[in-house]
C-alpha cells in the first residue's frame, strides 16, 4: 500500500500544480472552468481517440454535450480500481434521475492486456451506463498524457504477462464541453462523491 500512497501523493501533487497555476492565472474570476475558458488551454483533460467497449471509435467530442466522470486503472486491477468503481457506480445511483447527466468512463492504462471485450464484461460490473475506453498504445498514451495520469507498468514475474500498473487514481469531472471541472479523490465514500458531483452539476 505505500507504492499506492506514493503515488497519489505525487499525483495529488500534480493535479495541485495545475489547480495552483489555474488559481494564480491572471483574470481568475470564481472557477476553474471560467479560467480555462479565457485561456482556451484545459490543464487536465483534452482531445482523446480510443475504442469503446463496443469496438466503436469515438473522441473526446463523442462525450460532448453531458459531464464526464473519467477514472483511469485496468482490469487486471486486484483492488483499487474494482473499489474506485464500484463507489462512481454507487454514487450515481445514489443521485437519482440527476445522475443521468453524467456518463462514467473507464480508460485503461493498460491496453496491451485491456481488449475491447474484455472492457466490456469489466465495466458491466460496475454501472449499466458505464463506458469502457481502450485502443492502441499510442493512443490510451496519449489520453493519460492529456489527463495527467500517472501510469507505468512494474514486471512482477519472467513471463511477459506478469506485470501491473501502478497508476494515479482520481476521479476527473469534465463538463459538457469537455473542459475540467473539478477532480474527487481516491478513497471518497460514495456518499460523499454522489453529494460532490450533485453540487458541482448544480452550479455548471
Ligand atoms: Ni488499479
Amino acid at each position: 500500500m505505500s507504492r499506492i500512497m506514493l503515488i497519489t501523493v505525487a499525483a495529488a501533487a500534480v493535479i495541485g500544480a495545475a489547480i495552483a497555476t489555474l488559481t494564480l492565472s491572471p483574470g481568475t474570476m470564481n472557477g476553474v472552468s471560467r479560467v480555462i475558458g479565457t485561456t482556451g488551454q484545459a490543464l487536465i483533460g483534452g482531445p482523446f481517440k480510443l475504442t469503446n467497449h463496443e469496438g466503436n471509435t469515438v473522441t473526446d467530442k463523442t462525450f460532448h454535450g453531458k459531464h464526464m466522470l473519467v477514472y483511469f486503472g485496468f482490469t487486471h486491477c486486484p483492488e483499487i480500481c474494482p473499489s474506485s468503481l464500484q463507489v462512481m457506480g454507487e454514487a450515481l445511483e445514489r443521485m437519482g434521475p440527476v445522475a443521468d447527466a453524467v456518463t462514467p468512463v473507464f480508460i485503461t492504462v493498460d491496453p496491451e492486456r485491456d481488449t475491447v471485450e474484455l472492457m466490456g464484461d469489466y465495466v458491466s460490473n460496475f454501472h449499466p451506463r458505464m463506458v469502457g475506453l481502450t485502443g492502441s498504445e499510442a493512443d490510451v498514451g496519449a489520453a493519460i498524457k492529456t489527463f495527467r495520469v500517472f501510469a507505468q507498468k512494474v514486471k512482477t514475474g519472467d513471463d511477459p504477462d506478469d506485470y501491473t500498473m501502478d497508476h494515479s487514481s482520481f476521479y476527473y469531472l469534465m463538463g459538457p464541453d469537455g473542459m475540467f471541472l473539478t477532480h474527487f479523490n481516491h478513497g471518497i465514500s460514495p456518499e460523499k462523491l454522489a453529494a460532490g458531483l450533485t453540487e458541482r452539476l448544480a452550479s455548471s
